[in-house]
């Protein structure tokens, strides 16, 4: 499929594997980039710029197809050296970035010298414009079903995705909730130029994450996400669990007078006691609404393949034959 997102990083297929704390290590950026999508690894995961450069060489060790690397700009209490990332990204020789969290603006002048394709992820249609203003190639728009941090609009792709079609002239990914041949089909009806995936990417073989993750998403219904860190206004979608009903609890307690330190122990650290140690009530871990949609723990190349062949037929036979064309067998 050719799409301006394939042309765009010169990927075969418009499918993008977001960037995700503690899974986008180089095992599934290269298997994603292999099945001819874009993979990602997660940059901040690697504790110091040196350690992200290696995590870049053993990726490039492991395909010689076109990867990137995500920079997350979240609030954190002392901020990371951002520059340094920047530079052993470069010096990896990786020339996509996906930016997250906080408008890349800062760091622009850095990464476009070092000739990088920059997509911005974000969750409203007048942070893509920013983005599109400040030199993003790209935006990846998030809706309100995603994993992760949805931020505070809470607009569901259905509404948000055609108005950033309404709005934007650079390409855009459509982010949250996708999941198959389906989303993807529905993502390029509604204006975007591809999809991009954090959820249902754990629930591969590929994945570096412990065999309870993965099952806990397959296990899960829609209903199952919760939203912490609401009246924080740094809102997080995660997997229901024992860890996420006693943030809600101290959230009710506490109400408008929350602070971070409520609640710390219980969003710090989690990840890899969840993530390689597989304790699911470690904690808030972000998980999508698209849980529901996963049945299955396929390849990489078994998922990716599945989504172009559904794609394939739902827009040539499915579409095209409500339209009365002629129907492929
Ligand atoms: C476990 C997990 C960790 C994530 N960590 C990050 C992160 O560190 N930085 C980031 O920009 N996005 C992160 N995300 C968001 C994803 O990149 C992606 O935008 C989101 O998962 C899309 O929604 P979906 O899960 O419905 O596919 C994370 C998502 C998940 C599920």
């Amino acid at each position: 499929m050719k799409t301006r997102i394939t042309e765009l990083f010169g990927i075969e297929h418009p499918i993008i594997q977001g960037g995700m704390h503690y899974v986008g290590f180089a095992e599934l950026a290269a298997a994603v980039s292999n099945a001819g999508g874009l993979g990602l690894i997660t940059g901040l995961t690697q504790k110091t710029p040196a350690l992200l450069a290696k995590e870049i060489a053993r990726c490039r060790e492991m395909t010689d197809k076109p990867f990137g690397v995500n920079l997350t700009f979240l609030p954190t209490f002392s901020a990371p050296p951002y520059p340094e990332y920047i530079a052993a990204i470069a010096e990896g020789g990786v020339r996509v970035v996906e930016t997250a969290g906080r408008s890349p603006e800062a760091y622009m002048p850095a990464l476009k010298a070092a000739g990088m394709k920059v997509i911005h992820k974000c969750t409203s249609v007048r942070h893509a414009l920013k983005a599109e203003a400040i030199g993003c190639d790209a935006v990846s728009v998030d809706g309100f079903e995603c994993g992760g941090h949805p931020g505070e609009d809470d607009l569901p792709n259905m509404i948000l995705l055609p108005r950033a079609a309404e709005e934007l002239r650079i390409p855009f990914v459509a982010s949250g909730g996708m999941a198959d041949g389906r989303s993807l089909v529905a993502a390029l009806a509604l204006g975007a130029d591809g999809m991009n995936m954090g959820t249902r990417f754990i629930a591969t073989k590929e994945a570096p994450v412990h065999d309870n993750v993965k099952q806990a998403i397959v296990k899960a219904s829609e209903l199952d996400t919760r939203l912490v860190m609401r009246p924080l206004r740094n809102t997080e979608r995660v997997l229901n669990n024992a860890g996420v009903e006693r943030i809600l609890e101290i959230e009710r307690e506490k109400g408008a007078a929350l602070q971070i330190s409520d609640v710390y122990d219980q969003v710090a650290g989690v990840y890899p006691r969840v993530m390689i140690e597989g304790d699911m009530d470690a904690g808030a871990w972000s998980c999508g609404m698209v849980a529901g949609l996963i049945h299955d723990v396929p390849s990489v190349q078994e998922l990716i393949d599945r989504i172009m062949g559904q794609a394939h037929d739902l827009i040539t036979a499915r579409l095209a034959g409500m339209l009365g064309q002629p129907v492929r067998a």
